[in-house]
């Protein structure tokens, strides 16, 4: 079976570093529009079974600046949306394609893929998971902070695919990771208890939390999510209360370290669990980690594919 990346506990500590390391390069080439052969004759599919801006975009520029091409597959434009089955699908894009980049439902989708296909699949978010995201915002937090080690981050909001994502990749990197979630929307108990064994080795130290206000003390970095993710569209009445007081707000920001950044993965929505004048203000490192999941997806492309 050919190496996927479904889940963060997919790549060792010492994988993600050799990945930064490439992000890094070609982050330099990419800007200076240099053509790269990294992914020559290499055909990469996008399979998306929900919306997307960035991680499609950025795949596809991706793949392109890496010299290789690229396909947007849909699902509502294929056989899967009248009922083929996912394995079937995967056997025949595996012998049309070099990788692919899938975006689903359920995760077992994304392992399906995986055994059927015969070529790397990448995870570009399941309900599980989103572990590109986390590879981009962790390069992002190395780039402006210089380490990641003995950094505090605290997540504020559901305890969802986002979370569950960076609660193992924090460990891998030995960053501090708080989270604060409702009764109700906490983290998966299984991918949290890898995190921490994982944690063990690294000094990494993990808490979870009922509130933001008990969070937030000795925070270098604050990450927040959307309160209703896709595919839970159906919940969102009961989101919406569930979710209030879960806010990245200046008063939050007072409780911080001083300076402490704020990070995203968007979409974002101000006044519920961002303010407008954070997303906008001097401690937003938003834009840059939204610009870095192209050179993110170079890094993941290139050590997969490459
Ligand atoms: N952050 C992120 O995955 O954004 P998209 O849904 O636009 O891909
Ligand atoms: N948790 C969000 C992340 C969006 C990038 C969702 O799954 O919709």
């Amino acid at each position: 079976m050919a190496r996927s990346f479904l889940k963060m506990q997919d790549i060792s500590a010492d994988e993600l570093n050799k990945i930064f390391g490439i992000i890094k390069s070609r982050k330099g080439e990419i800007e200076k529009r240099k053509g790269l052969k990294v992914l020559q004759n290499k055909v990469v599919g996008l399979l998306f079974e929900k919306p997307s801006t960035r991680t499609r975009t950025s795949f596809e520029a991706a793949t392109d600046r890496l010299g290789g091409s690229a396909i947007y597959l849909p699902s509502s434009e294929m056989q899967l949306k009248r009922g083929e089955p996912i394995k079937d699908t995967a056997r025949i894009l595996g012998s049309y394609l070099d990788g692919l980049v899938a975006r689903v439902f359920g995760h077992q989708d994304v392992v399906d893929l995986a055994q059927y296909a015969g070529m790397p699949i990448i995870n570009g978010l399941s309900d599980m998971e989103h572990p590109t995201q986390v590879v981009c915002d962790l390069y992002t937090v190395l780039e402006v902070r210089k380490k990641l080690k003995g950094l505090t981050m605290t997540y504020i909001g559901d305890g969802d695919n986002m979370c569950n994502s960076l609660y193992v990749g924090c460990a891998m990197v030995g960053m501090n990771m708080n989270a604060a979630c409702p009764p109700g929307y906490k983290p998966d108990e299984a991918t949290l208890e890898k995190a921490r064994e994982i944690a063990k080795k690294t000094g990494a130290k993990l808490n979870l939390y009922d509130h933001p206000q008990e969070a937030a003390p000795g925070t270098d970095v604050f990450y927040t999510d959307v309160w209703v993710s896709m595919g839970d569209e159906a919940e969102k009445d009961a989101r919406m209360k569930a979710f209030q007081g879960y806010q990245i707000n200046a008063d939050l920001l007072k409780l911080a370290n001083a300076g402490a950044s704020v990070m995203h993965c968007l979409p974002a929505h101000r006044g519920l669990e961002i303010t407008d004048d954070v997303i906008e203000g001097p401690q937003s490192i938003v834009w840059q980690q939204g610009a870095n999941k192209m050179y993110g997806a170079a890094g993941i492309l290139e050590f997969f594919l490459g």
